[in-house]
Protein backbone atom coordinates (compact mmCIF):
# COMPACT_ATOMS: atom_id res chain seq x y z
CA UNK A 1 0.00 0.00 0.00
CA UNK A 2 1.19 3.65 -0.71
CA UNK A 3 0.79 6.47 1.71
CA UNK A 4 -2.11 7.78 -0.23
CA UNK A 5 -3.52 4.33 -0.13
CA UNK A 6 -3.28 3.77 3.40
CA UNK A 7 -4.26 7.22 4.74
CA UNK A 8 -7.81 6.76 2.58
CA UNK A 9 -7.64 3.45 4.49
CA UNK A 10 -7.65 4.85 8.21
CA UNK A 11 -10.07 7.64 7.14
CA UNK A 12 -12.59 4.77 5.92
CA UNK A 13 -11.32 3.05 9.36
CA UNK A 14 -11.97 6.47 11.71
CA UNK A 15 -15.40 7.02 9.75
CA UNK A 16 -16.67 3.15 11.44
CA UNK A 17 -15.49 4.06 14.78
CA UNK A 18 -16.34 7.70 15.22
CA UNK A 19 -18.75 8.44 13.03
CA UNK A 20 -21.67 9.63 14.61
CA UNK A 21 -19.80 9.52 18.45
CA UNK A 22 -21.82 11.71 20.72
CA UNK A 23 -19.05 13.24 22.61
CA UNK A 24 -17.57 15.69 20.65
CA UNK A 25 -15.30 12.92 18.83
CA UNK A 26 -17.62 12.85 15.57
CA UNK A 27 -16.12 12.36 12.46
CA UNK A 28 -15.95 16.24 11.61
CA UNK A 29 -13.99 16.74 14.71
CA UNK A 30 -11.27 14.18 13.48
CA UNK A 31 -11.75 16.27 9.92
CA UNK A 32 -10.89 19.58 11.23
CA UNK A 33 -8.37 18.21 13.45
CA UNK A 34 -6.44 17.44 10.36
CA UNK A 35 -7.19 20.02 8.29
CA UNK A 36 -5.60 22.08 11.25
CA UNK A 37 -2.86 19.73 11.62
CA UNK A 38 -1.85 19.78 7.61
CA UNK A 39 -1.89 23.60 7.89
CA UNK A 40 0.28 23.75 10.72
CA UNK A 41 2.60 20.63 8.91
CA UNK A 42 3.25 22.88 5.93
CA UNK A 43 4.07 25.92 8.26
CA UNK A 44 6.57 24.04 10.24
CA UNK A 45 8.02 21.94 7.29
CA UNK A 46 7.09 18.88 9.11
CA UNK A 47 6.21 14.86 8.15
CA UNK A 48 3.03 15.28 6.39
CA UNK A 49 2.43 11.80 6.03
CA UNK A 50 2.96 11.01 9.76
CA UNK A 51 0.60 14.59 10.98
CA UNK A 52 -2.13 13.44 8.58
CA UNK A 53 -2.40 9.59 9.90
CA UNK A 54 -2.03 10.34 13.49
CA UNK A 55 -4.48 13.08 13.07
CA UNK A 56 -7.09 10.32 11.56
CA UNK A 57 -5.94 7.88 14.47
CA UNK A 58 -6.04 10.15 17.16
CA UNK A 59 -9.51 9.72 19.09
CA UNK A 60 -10.36 5.87 17.74
CA UNK A 61 -7.67 5.01 20.65
CA UNK A 62 -9.34 7.84 23.28
CA UNK A 63 -9.77 5.67 26.62
CA UNK A 64 -13.41 7.24 27.17
CA UNK A 65 -14.27 5.12 23.91
CA UNK A 66 -12.75 2.46 24.26
CA UNK A 67 -13.02 -0.66 27.12
CA UNK A 68 -9.56 0.06 28.71
CA UNK A 69 -7.13 2.72 27.08
CA UNK A 70 -4.36 -0.62 26.49
CA UNK A 71 -7.46 -1.70 24.21
CA UNK A 72 -7.97 1.66 22.72
CA UNK A 73 -4.03 1.38 21.61
CA UNK A 74 -3.80 -2.18 21.12
CA UNK A 75 -6.66 -1.55 18.35
CA UNK A 76 -4.85 1.16 16.54
CA UNK A 77 -1.42 -0.71 16.44
CA UNK A 78 -3.16 -3.71 15.13
CA UNK A 79 -4.50 -1.55 12.09
CA UNK A 80 -1.36 -0.13 11.15
CA UNK A 81 0.51 -3.37 11.36
CA UNK A 82 -2.27 -5.13 8.90
CA UNK A 83 -2.10 -2.24 6.78
CA UNK A 84 1.61 -2.46 6.31
CA UNK A 85 2.56 0.53 7.37
CA UNK A 86 6.61 0.71 8.13
CA UNK A 87 7.52 -0.15 12.11
CA UNK A 88 9.01 3.45 12.86
CA UNK A 89 6.37 5.25 11.90
CA UNK A 90 3.83 2.76 13.57
CA UNK A 91 6.15 3.58 16.72
CA UNK A 92 5.44 7.32 15.54
CA UNK A 93 2.17 7.05 15.35
CA UNK A 94 1.52 5.37 18.28
CA UNK A 95 3.46 7.32 20.53
CA UNK A 96 2.03 10.65 19.46
CA UNK A 97 -1.40 9.40 19.78
CA UNK A 98 -1.02 8.04 23.46
CA UNK A 99 0.71 11.07 25.14
CA UNK A 100 -0.77 13.80 23.64
CA UNK A 101 -3.70 14.44 25.80
CA UNK A 102 -4.66 17.04 28.11
CA UNK A 103 -4.53 14.91 31.37
CA UNK A 104 -5.27 18.02 33.28
CA UNK A 105 -2.12 19.68 31.86
CA UNK A 106 0.34 17.16 33.54
CA UNK A 107 1.76 15.09 30.63
CA UNK A 108 5.16 15.75 29.60
CA UNK A 109 5.62 18.15 26.52
CA UNK A 110 5.61 15.88 22.73
CA UNK A 111 9.24 15.23 22.10
CA UNK A 112 9.28 15.05 18.02
CA UNK A 113 7.53 18.15 15.66
CA UNK A 114 4.71 15.80 14.40
CA UNK A 115 3.44 15.42 18.02
CA UNK A 116 3.73 18.77 18.92
CA UNK A 117 1.77 19.50 15.66
CA UNK A 118 -1.12 16.80 15.87
CA UNK A 119 -1.79 17.80 19.56
CA UNK A 120 -2.29 21.55 18.60
CA UNK A 121 -4.35 20.81 16.08
CA UNK A 122 -6.34 18.74 18.62
CA UNK A 123 -5.87 21.64 21.13
CA UNK A 124 -7.72 24.18 18.78
CA UNK A 125 -10.73 22.58 18.00
CA UNK A 126 -11.36 22.74 21.67
CA UNK A 127 -10.97 26.19 21.89
CA UNK A 128 -13.67 29.27 20.62
CA UNK A 129 -17.33 28.59 18.98
CA UNK A 130 -16.52 25.20 18.02
CA UNK A 131 -15.17 24.07 20.78
CA UNK A 132 -18.00 25.56 23.44
CA UNK A 133 -19.92 23.43 21.06
CA UNK A 134 -18.22 20.24 21.90
CA UNK A 135 -17.80 20.88 25.73
CA UNK A 136 -21.90 21.24 25.87
CA UNK A 137 -21.77 17.94 24.04
CA UNK A 138 -19.67 16.20 25.97
CA UNK A 139 -21.14 17.09 28.99
CA UNK A 140 -24.59 16.34 27.92
CA UNK A 141 -23.35 13.13 27.40
CA UNK A 142 -22.07 12.98 30.60
CA UNK A 143 -25.05 14.05 32.57
CA UNK A 144 -23.25 16.82 33.40
CA UNK A 145 -25.42 20.32 34.11
CA UNK A 146 -24.65 23.47 32.89
CA UNK A 147 -23.22 25.60 35.74
CA UNK A 148 -23.59 25.81 39.53
CA UNK A 149 -22.19 28.83 40.82
CA UNK A 150 -21.18 27.59 44.53
CA UNK A 151 -19.28 24.79 43.33
CA UNK A 152 -17.93 26.40 40.09
CA UNK A 153 -16.20 29.31 42.18
CA UNK A 154 -15.30 27.40 45.59
CA UNK A 155 -12.38 25.65 45.61
CA UNK A 156 -13.80 22.02 46.41
CA UNK A 157 -12.38 19.19 45.12
CA UNK A 158 -14.51 17.96 42.59
CA UNK A 159 -15.93 14.60 42.08
CA UNK A 160 -15.88 13.81 38.23
CA UNK A 161 -19.74 13.50 38.06
CA UNK A 162 -20.12 16.74 39.68
CA UNK A 163 -18.48 18.98 36.94
CA UNK A 164 -20.14 21.08 34.97
CA UNK A 165 -19.97 22.81 31.42
CA UNK A 166 -18.82 25.90 32.82
CA UNK A 167 -16.28 24.55 35.01
CA UNK A 168 -14.65 22.99 32.35
CA UNK A 169 -13.73 26.01 30.87
CA UNK A 170 -11.44 26.91 33.82
CA UNK A 171 -10.20 23.19 34.41
CA UNK A 172 -9.10 23.32 30.91
CA UNK A 173 -10.66 25.77 27.85
CA UNK A 174 -8.78 28.77 29.02
CA UNK A 175 -5.47 27.21 30.19
CA UNK A 176 -4.86 25.65 26.62
CA UNK A 177 -3.51 29.38 24.27
CA UNK A 178 0.16 29.15 27.16
CA UNK A 179 0.01 25.28 26.18
CA UNK A 180 0.49 25.58 22.41
CA UNK A 181 3.62 23.77 20.80
CA UNK A 182 4.08 25.90 17.67
CA UNK A 183 3.84 29.81 16.62
CA UNK A 184 0.66 29.62 14.15
CA UNK A 185 -1.45 27.38 16.17
CA UNK A 186 -0.89 30.24 19.26
CA UNK A 187 -1.14 32.95 16.70
CA UNK A 188 -4.57 31.20 15.75
CA UNK A 189 -5.57 30.35 19.54
CA UNK A 190 -5.52 34.28 20.04
CA UNK A 191 -9.42 34.97 18.80
CA UNK A 192 -10.94 31.34 19.51
CA UNK A 193 -9.95 32.42 23.19
CA UNK A 194 -11.36 35.74 23.26
CA UNK A 195 -14.60 34.55 21.88
CA UNK A 196 -14.70 32.06 24.73
CA UNK A 197 -14.07 34.76 27.02
CA UNK A 198 -16.95 37.10 25.30
CA UNK A 199 -19.68 33.73 25.50
CA UNK A 200 -18.41 33.74 29.32
CA UNK A 201 -19.00 37.12 30.18
CA UNK A 202 -22.51 37.28 28.19
CA UNK A 203 -23.31 33.81 29.87
CA UNK A 204 -22.94 35.25 33.67
CA UNK A 205 -24.88 38.80 32.41
CA UNK A 206 -27.62 36.57 31.58
CA UNK A 207 -27.44 34.07 34.65
CA UNK A 208 -27.44 37.24 36.68
CA UNK A 209 -30.40 38.72 34.20
CA UNK A 210 -27.78 41.92 33.98
CA UNK A 211 -29.03 42.61 30.55
CA UNK A 212 -32.56 42.92 31.84
P1 LIG B 1 -9.96 15.73 22.51
O1 LIG B 1 -8.81 14.90 22.98
O2 LIG B 1 -10.45 15.39 21.16
O3 LIG B 1 -9.75 17.21 22.71
P2 LIG B 1 -11.45 15.13 24.91
O4 LIG B 1 -11.76 13.71 25.03
O5 LIG B 1 -10.48 15.72 25.88
O6 LIG B 1 -11.13 15.36 23.41
O7 LIG B 1 -12.79 15.97 25.00
C1 LIG B 1 -13.73 16.03 23.97
C2 LIG B 1 -14.42 17.37 24.00
O8 LIG B 1 -15.16 17.48 25.20
C3 LIG B 1 -13.44 18.54 24.02
O9 LIG B 1 -13.96 19.63 23.33
C4 LIG B 1 -13.27 18.82 25.49
O10 LIG B 1 -12.87 20.14 25.77
C5 LIG B 1 -14.65 18.48 26.02
N1 LIG B 1 -14.56 17.96 27.39
C6 LIG B 1 -13.64 17.10 27.90
N2 LIG B 1 -13.86 16.87 29.22
C7 LIG B 1 -14.96 17.62 29.54
C8 LIG B 1 -15.70 17.84 30.75
N3 LIG B 1 -15.38 17.24 31.89
N4 LIG B 1 -16.77 18.66 30.70
C9 LIG B 1 -17.12 19.28 29.55
N5 LIG B 1 -16.47 19.13 28.38
C10 LIG B 1 -15.40 18.30 28.37
NI1 LIG C 1 -9.50 14.78 19.44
Amino acid sequence: MDTREIIAAAEQFTKQELEFDPSGHDWWHVHRVRKLALELAAVEKADVFVCELASLLHDVADEKLNETKEAGLHKVRNWLTEHQVDHETVNEVMTIISTMSYNGGHNPPMDTLEGKIVQDADRLDALGAIGIARTFQYSGWKGQTIHHPERDFSNLAYRSDEKTAIYHFYEKLLELKDRLNTTHAKHLAIDRHEFMEQFLEQFYKEWDLKDA
